[in-house]
């Protein structure tokens, strides 16, 4: 009789056990984001080291609802669907362009910001528009659009970069004729760095979205009720107005 009730005890505890093991492992109380700081607005480093922007405040709106605490992860912007598709995040908010080639290996949010490759170039430079980087150096960040969009450019030679600022200090040193990026984080580089220009004509138009690990429609669908609604009461408008006035 006792030892019945002794084992009886034990099973009762490894269940537990196992059941709060399995807890913890679907209902961690962190939401982890991953972005690529170095992106102004949307994600860069504050004095105390700490990534803030436009993506983190919506990231934190997204834990809310979640009910978790969010976590972020900064890691190089071409390390970021690899990471979603493992589990090391739960979803991408980087400033990250929505498209096809993408959508194969991840599921993307409802949009929610309207953006632009631009091409930064030295004031004075003899390139005007898109069609002047025929055979021209051209700095990019690496995996993203705008490398994309710079290697279909005829001749041009591509110097591939971790950072948005790497390709900015390249054209300050003349190592490059021309930085591709997107329209945002380019208007503040030009703020912060005398001499330089963005080009009128943009070279592209894209959107930015949220990215999850295909087929995660829980968080998918938290992440839409959360752009829905700060799109509707004016909430997206006012984080970003608050990351424009700073510098
Ligand atoms: N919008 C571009 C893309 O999706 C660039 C994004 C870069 N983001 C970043 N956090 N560094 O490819």
């Amino acid at each position: 009789m006792k030892k019945t009730r002794i084992l009886a005890t034990i099973a009762l505890m490894l269940v537990l056990a196992v059941a709060f093991a399995a807890a913890g492992c679907a209902g961690s109380k962190d939401v982890v984001m991953g972005t690529s700081s170095g992106f102004e607005p949307f994600e860069f480093v504050d004095a105390d080291q700490k990534v803030i922007g436009i993506d983190v405040d919506i990231a934190n709106l997204i834990a809310k609802e979640a009910g978790k605490d969010l976590k972020v992860e900064d890691m190089n912007f071409d390390s970021l669907i690899a990471a979603v598709q493992s589990g090391k995040i739960d979803f991408v908010a980087a400033g990250m362009t929505a498209n096809d080639e993408r959508r194969q290996n991840v599921d993307f949010s409802d949009t929610y910001f309207d953006a632009s490759q631009v091409i930064i170039v030295k004031e004075g430079s003899a390139i005007k528009t898109a069609a002047d980087l025929v055979g021209k150096k051209i700095a990019v960040q690496q995996g993203t659009t705008g490398a994309d969009l710079a290697g279909e450019i005829e001749g041009a030679t591509l110097d591939n970069l971790t950072k948005v600022a790497d390709c900015v200090t390249e054209l300050l040193q003349d190592k490059v004729d021309a930085v591709v990026i997107d329209s945002y984080p380019a208007q503040k580089s030009v703020e912060k760095n005398a001499g330089l220009v963005i080009l009128s004509e943009p070279l592209s138009v894209e959107q930015y979205a949220i990215a999850v690990k295909k087929g995660n429609t829980d968080l998918l669908a938290k992440i839409n009720k959360v752009i829905a609604a700060i799109k509707a009461d004016g909430t997206l408008d006012a984080i970003i107005a608050k990351y424009s006035s700073e510098s």
